[in-house]
């Protein structure tokens, strides 16, 4: 598969959003809450990535003209969104995309990365060699998650 990683551009923001989306309904919606799903949805429109990515790194994988995967790291140690299209997943796209991000908050001096993870992809985290930190959590917003260090 030829696929490169970059840096999201300008006028990925539809088309990412819809990837984030659509993914999380499909492989990450099934733990949360009813209120948890609105919550995520609700932040998660074109306009709100765009804004996010003045200020974040955010990457994409793009295969052939589609994007097949996107991370995001804020305050360059957490990793606050992660998702692969669910007809590209497990070929690799979410490690590639990982190492990458991984490299670039090395570089900027990040000693220990955090990852509020879905409980979908606690298993990848193990396969990268993270830890869990205690146990799953739900948060007000009916978001459930497991920490990861
Ligand atoms: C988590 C996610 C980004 C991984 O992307 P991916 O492209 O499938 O990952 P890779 O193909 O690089 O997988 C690397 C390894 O982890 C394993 N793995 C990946 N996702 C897994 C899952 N959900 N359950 C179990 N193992 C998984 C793969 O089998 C592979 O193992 P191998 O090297 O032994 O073959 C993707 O599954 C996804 O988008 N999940 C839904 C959204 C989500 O939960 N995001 C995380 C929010 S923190």
């Amino acid at each position: 598969m030829n696929m490169i990683i970059r840096k999201f551009k300008g006028d990925d923001e539809e088309e990412v959003s819809e990837l984030i989306r659509s993914t999380f309904m499909k492989c990450t919606s099934k733990d949360f809450t009813k209120k948890g799903i609105e919550s995520f949805l609700k932040h998660e429109t074109p306009e709100k990535l765009k804004k996010r990515a003045e200020k974040r790194i955010i990457l994409v994988a793009a295969v052939g003209k589609k994007i097949a995967g996107v991370i995001e790291a804020k305050n360059e140690n957490r990793i606050s969104r992660f998702f692969v299209n669910a007809s590209f997943q497990k070929r690799g796209v979410g490690t590639k995309l990982y190492q990458k991000i991984e490299r670039i908050c090395r570089q900027r001096k990040s000693k220990v990365i955090k990852i509020y993870s879905s409980l979908d992809a606690v298993k990848f985290y193990e396969k990268m060699d993270y830890n869990k930190t205690g146990k799953a959590m739900k948060n007000r917003h009916g978001i459930v998650y497991q920490r990861i260090i």
